[in-house]
C-alpha cells in the first residue's frame, strides 16, 4: 500500500478542549475539565474512523470541537477544503466558519430531542438550505423529496411532524438533514445507540450505502465496540481526553496493544460459545478518571492490571509500533501479549 499523497481530509494536531471550572461569587476559575487533552488524528477521504471509549472519556467533546461548536483551547483542526487548500478550523470565525458548517455535519444520538417537534419534516430537512437561501419554494420541496428518498423515507410524508415517525425513521430524518447541504464529512455521535438492535443494523447499512454513493467521510462515535466494528475502517480508542490506541479495525480486534482496549474488547459479547468459554471478562475496577483531576502518568494506571512505577510517573505518548498503522500510548506495549478472548497472564514488568 502506498502512502496517500494528498493531505488528509481532516487532521487534528494536539487538539485540546479544557472547560473552566468556576467557583464563588466572583466566578473565579479554580480548575479545568480537560475533556479533550492533546488529540492528534488523521482522517482520510472516504474513511470511517470509529471513536470509542467509556462514558465521559471525551468523545462528544472531541466531535463538538471539530465542528467548532466549541472554540478549542489550543491545537489545530486542519481541513482540506473543496479547492484543495488546507484551512485551520480552530482559527476560523464568521462567514468562513458558516461556509465550512455546510461541509461538516452532525447526526445526533437522540432524534427525539434533536428534531424540533413543532416543525414539519420539510422544514427540518430543508432548514440548512432555506437559511442560506440556497434553495426555495418548489425547488426546496423537490430537494427534500430527493433527500427523503435517499434515506428510505416516503416523500409524501414531508408535511408530517416528527412524532408521526418511529425512532428509526426519525433517525433517518436526522441523517437526511445532515446530508441536505451536500457535506463531505459527517460526524455521527452515538447515532444508533438509542435504537433497537435490528433498527441499528438497518441504519448502519443505510449510512454505509450513503457513504459509497456520496463519497462521504465519517467520524463515527460510539461507546459500543461491536457497533463501530461493522462500519469503521480504523478505530481510535479514547481515555480521559486522549487517544490511547489507533489502528485498522481488524488489528484492534485481533491484536489490541493497550490494556484499556483489551478490557473494552473483553466486554463485547462473543456469539461463538467455544470462544466464550476460553476467555474471561476483564472487569475494569472503578470509573473513568475525572478529567478535572486526572491521575499522574498514564491516566489509566489505577485501573490497569499491568501498571508499574513508570506508568504512575510518565505520560505515555501515542507512538507507532508496527508498520500496519497501529499506534498506541502504553509504556509496555511491546512486552504485553494481550488477548481479550483468552486469559492472558500478567507478565513481570519493570
Ligand atoms: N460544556 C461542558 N462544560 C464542562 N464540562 C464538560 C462539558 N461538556 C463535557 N464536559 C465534561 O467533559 C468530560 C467528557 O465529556 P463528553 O461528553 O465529551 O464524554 P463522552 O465520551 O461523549 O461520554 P458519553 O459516552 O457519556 O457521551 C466529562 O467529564 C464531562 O462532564
Ligand atoms: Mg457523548
Amino acid at each position: 500500500m502506498t502512502a496517500p499523497t494528498a493531505a488528509p481530509l481532516l487532521e487534528l494536531d494536539d487538539l485540546r478542549m479544557h472547560f473552566p471550572i468556576r467557583k464563588g461569587a466572583f466566578r473565579r476559575v479554580v480548575g479545568h475539565v480537560k475533556a479533550v487533552d492533546g488529540v492528534s488524528l488523521r482522517v482520510e477521504d472516504g474513511e470511517t474512523l470509529g471513536i470509542v471509549g467509556e462514558s465521559g472519556c471525551g468523545k462528544s467533546t472531541l466531535a463538538r470541537t471539530v465542528l467548532r461548536i466549541y472554540q478549542p483551547t489550543s491545537g489545530e483542526i486542519r481541513y482540506r477544503n473543496r479547492s484543495g487548500g488546507t484551512v485551520d478550523l480552530a482559527s476560523l470565525s464568521g462567514p468562513a466558519l458558516n461556509e465550512i458548517h455546510r461541509d461538516l455535519r452532525m447526526v445526533f444520538q437522540d432524534p427525539q430531542s434533536s428534531l424540533n417537534p413543532r416543525l414539519p419534516v420539510i422544514d427540518i430537512i430543508g432548514e440548512v438550505l432555506s437559511i442560506n437561501g440556497i434553495v426555495k419554494g418548489q425547488e426546496l420541496e423537490h430537494r427534500v423529496a430527493e433527500l427523503m428518498q435517499s434515506v428510505g423515507l416516503r416523500p409524501e410524508y414531508m408535511r408530517r411532524y416528527p412524532h408521526a415517525f418511529s425512532g428509526g425513521e426519525r433517525q433517518r430524518i436526522g441523517i437526511a438533514r445532515a446530508l441536505a447541504s451536500n457535506p463531505r464529512l459527517v460526524i455521527a455521535d452515538e447515532a444508533v445507540s438509542a435504537l433497537d438492535v435490528s433498527v441499528q443494523a438497518q441504519t448502519i447499512n443505510l449510512l454505509q450505502d450513503l457513504q459509497e454513493r456520496l463519497g462521504l467521510t465519517y467520524l463515527f462515535v460510539a461507546h459500543d465496540l461491536s457497533v463501530v466494528r461493522h462500519i469503521s475502517d480504523n478505530i481510535a480508542v479514547m481515555y480521559v481526553g486522549r487517544v490511547v490506541e489507533k489502528a485498522p479495525t481488524a488489528e484492534i480486534f485481533s491484536r489490541p496493544l493497550h490494556p484499556y482496549t483489551e478490557a473494552l474488547l473483553s466486554a463485547v459479547p462473543i456469539p461463538d460459545p467455544r470462544l466464550r468459554r476460553r476467555g474471561q471478562r476483564i472487569r475494569l475496577a472503578g470509573e473513568v478518571a475525572d478529567p478535572a483531576n486526572a491521575p499522574s502518568g498514564c491516566a489509566f494506571h489505577p485501573r490497569c492490571r499491568y501498571a508499574t512505577d513508570l506508568c504512575r510517573q510518565e505520560v505515555p505518548q501515542l507512538r507507532s509500533v508496527t508498520s500496519a498503522g497501529h499506534e498506541v500510548a502504553c509504556h509496555h506495549a511491546e512486552k504485553l501479549t494481550l488477548n481479550p478472548f483468552a486469559n492472558s497472564p500478567v507478565p513481570e514488568l519493570t
